[in-house]
């Protein structure tokens, strides 16, 4: 398959977590193909980004909680004054915690995990959608616009989506719902022309991985069972299947999530 590279070119994107891991992968993959990224984080430090890769197509929005409806709504109101229209959305930001493997999880964990990777999405989502929304209204009935698609929205789900994650109750609740939310959201807004679709890693080498399993083995008794590679992940190798469902070789593909964890879980 041939990728398509200056497809993303002139693109408007908002990507969350994009400060750190997987997001800043994916926010060097937008711009290494000239598209304009908006970064939503909680951190107050701008993402790093390589010196030949164009600075001024990064819009940064530090101090930016997912987990609260109406500064997100503010975000995009301040991004809609740089960009009218934004063609795509990639719901990154997300937090896991050390394995709790005896015991319960406590209800303050639950809820805080269900607020940053279940609320979160939701926010995020719902103001895309919106903005979707009122395009739509605008504009005249258009085919080439229904073929192209008026927008895309890609999910950072994870295994944990489809497995009882040892160690993770509260974590793999959070990512089946984000499974539930990117099939409900295709289902909804297909006639709407917005795609809905997720990624779903393995482990993967970013800090958040680096963070829970250092103090544990679980990281190389998983490595130990991952068919290619013996390895986790590289966050490049997840941005490049998030960069494959925001493409246009994806046109037909909506409700569907991406397994990217070196054969693991075949
Ligand atoms: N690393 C893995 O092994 C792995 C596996 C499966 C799925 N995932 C998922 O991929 C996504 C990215 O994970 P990562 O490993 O790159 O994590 P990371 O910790 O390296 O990066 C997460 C980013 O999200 C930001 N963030 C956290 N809480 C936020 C909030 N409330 N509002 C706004 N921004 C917030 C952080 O500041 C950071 O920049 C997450 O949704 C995670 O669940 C990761």
């Amino acid at each position: 398959m041939t990728l398509t590279t200056d497809y993303h070119s002139g693109k408007a994107y908002v990507v969350t977590g994009g400060c750190s891991g997987i997001g800043l992968a994916i926010l060097h993959y937008l711009l290494a193909r000239s598209a304009i990224v908006h970064i939503l984080d909680i951190s107050s430090t701008p993402p790093q980004v390589p010196s030949h890769l164009p600075q001024k197509n990064l819009h940064f929005y530090p101090n930016t909680d997912v987990t609260s409806g109406s500064i997100v709504r503010n975000v995009f109101t301040q991004i809609r004054t740089i960009t009218t229209t934004i063609h795509g959305l990639i719901n990154n930001a997300g937090i896991a915690y050390q394995p709790v493997v005896t015991g319960l999880e406590s209800d303050e964990l639950f809820d805080r995990v269900m607020d940053v990777n279940v609320r979160g999405v939701w926010n995020v989502g719902n103001a895309y959608l919106s903005h979707i929304l009122s395009r739509e209204a605008d504009e005249q009935p258009n085919p080439a616009a229904a073929i192209e698609g008026r927008g895309v929205i890609v999910n950072l789900c994870s295994i944990a989506s489809f497995h009882g994650n040892l160690g993770y109750v509260s974590y793999t609740v959070s990512k089946h719902a984000v499974l539930g939310m990117t099939r409900a959201w295709a289902t909804n807004f297909a006639a709407q022309g917005v795609r809905v679709n997720g990624v779903a890693p393995g482990g993967t080498d970013t800090p958040l991985l680096q963070g829970i399993m250092a103090k544990t083995d679980i990281q190389e008794q998983y490595e130990s069972q991952v068919p290619l590679g013996k390895r986790c992940a590289r966050p490049e190798e997840i941005a490049d299947a998030v960069g494959f469902l925001l493409g246009k070789e994806s046109s037909y593909m909506t409700g569907q999530v991406i397994t990217v964890d070196g054969g693991r879980y075949v």
